[in-house]
């Protein structure tokens, strides 16, 4: 009896981290300030963000989060306690104003002393900063490494990270635990365990083609580590932002779902473009994000600067992704038997809402100049 009892008190521990806190079931959608709003964030700001959300289909499409990023901290007070900026006047306001529109509401700190734009971190104060998040009704937190190294080693990523994790649950309200640490020290390894959701796996994303490109490509290999309530986060959205055309957007969009990578949009959802909605609101490409069984896509082949992706599907079909990042259309084959599922297959073009009928043997396409060619394909009934 009393070494079931030693065992129980070993064991159980271990199991409740291992089941995680049953949050982000399937990649978290949303909006975060940083990717263009940056320090310019504001109570204003958000509200109107949200605002777009709850009418534009996006909330009905899946998108859910509406986080705010660094900048909205003020100082702490005599009790220690952080205090927004005079940007946010009223934070909890504020939460109850999203939470009208149906919508939650994700903050952002740092384990350092600073974040990374330089305003208070939670650097001995995580009890005090997560009771506050969830005083104020936080539904979803990112954790910014930063200036932690000035106060802490590389190697205890993992426990500076559980920290807040254990303060979060003690708070006894659901918070998804967003890492990131830039993906340094293999966090995929690790993420999970220490309580993460989701875990960066890059650098800053910027709005630009390449950078996005050169992040999605550098995924290849994660696919192991994903899964439900655990998932591998290439940085937030820039489908509308900088330049992006629409063959971009759309290679953007694909690339992300095919990666069951979280969909938190980062443009102004104020002034977007119909057809920057429309590739952000893309059933069927949503439907890819976040498909229950939550298979990370797998690289199986790169020929100069085509690539081809395939993802495994809850209902036993298959999503095949042709990226190209040529400047001319590309043409894309793949051999049916590849993907295991008979020669003779019912295939779908996704962007072109288009019915391909039956296919056998081989299945070959024109990608679009810097763009991508999405299908769905299933064996034939
Ligand atoms: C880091 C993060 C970004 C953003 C900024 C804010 O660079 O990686 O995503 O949160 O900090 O300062």
């Amino acid at each position: 009896m009393k070494r079931l009892l030693i065992l129980a008190i070993i064991l159980l521990p271990c199991m409740a981290s291992a089941q995680g806190n049953k949050l982000a079931m399937t990649p978290p959608m949303g909006w975060a300030s940083w990717n263009k709003f940056g320090c310019k964030v504001s109570d204003a700001v958000v509200r109107a963000q949200a605002d777009a959300m709850a009418s534009n289909g996006m909330r009905e499409a899946g998108y859910t989060y509406i986080n705010i990023d660094d900048c909205w901290q003020g100082k702490r007070d005599a009790n220690g306690v952080l205090q927004p900026n005079e940007k946010f006047p009223d934070m909890k306001a504020l939460a109850d104003y999203v939470h009208s529109k149906g919508l939650k509401l994700g903050m952002y700190t740092s384990p350092g002393p600073k974040t990374c734009a330089r305003f208070e971190g939670s650097y001995q104060h995580e009890e005090q900063d997560a009771k506050m998040f969830a005083d104020w009704g936080v539904d979803y937190l990112k954790y910014d490494w930063c200036t932690a190294s000035d106060v802490y080693k590389l190697e205890q990523m993992p426990e500076v990270y559980k920290k807040m994790s254990d303060a979060l649950k003690a708070t006894g309200r659901p918070i998804v635990y967003s890492i990131c640490q830039y993906g340094w020290n293999e966090v995929w390894k690790w993420g999970a365990a220490a309580g993460g959701n989701l875990w960066r796996t890059t650098g800053d994303i910027e709005p630009n083609f390449f950078s996005m490109v050169y992040i999605g490509m550098n995924q290849s290999g994660l696919e192991q580590y994903a899964g439900p309530g655990r998932w591998n986060d290439p940085d937030m959205l820039e489908v509308g932002n900088g330049r992006f055309t629409q063959n971009e957007n759309r290679y953007h969009m694909s690339l992300w779902a095919m990666l069951s990578a979280p969909l938190i949009a980062g443009n102004d959802l104020t002034q977007m473009k119909p057809e920057v909605l429309e590739v952000l609101t893309n059933k069927e490409v949503i439907a890819i994000d976040q498909d229950p069984l939550g298979k990370q896509a797998k690289r199986i082949r790169q020929i100069g600067p085509l690539s081809i992706w395939v993802k495994e599907m809850s209902d036993g079909s298959r999503v095949v992704g042709f990226f190209s990042i040529n400047g001319q259309p590309t043409k894309g084959s793949i051999d049916l038997k590849e993907l295991g599922m008979g020669k003779r297959v019912q295939i779908s073009d996704i962007w072109e809402k288009k019915d391909l009928g039956i296919v056998e043997n081989s299945f070959s396409t024109a990608v679009p100049a810097r763009g991508v060619t999405l299908v769905r394909i299933a064996k034939a009934k």
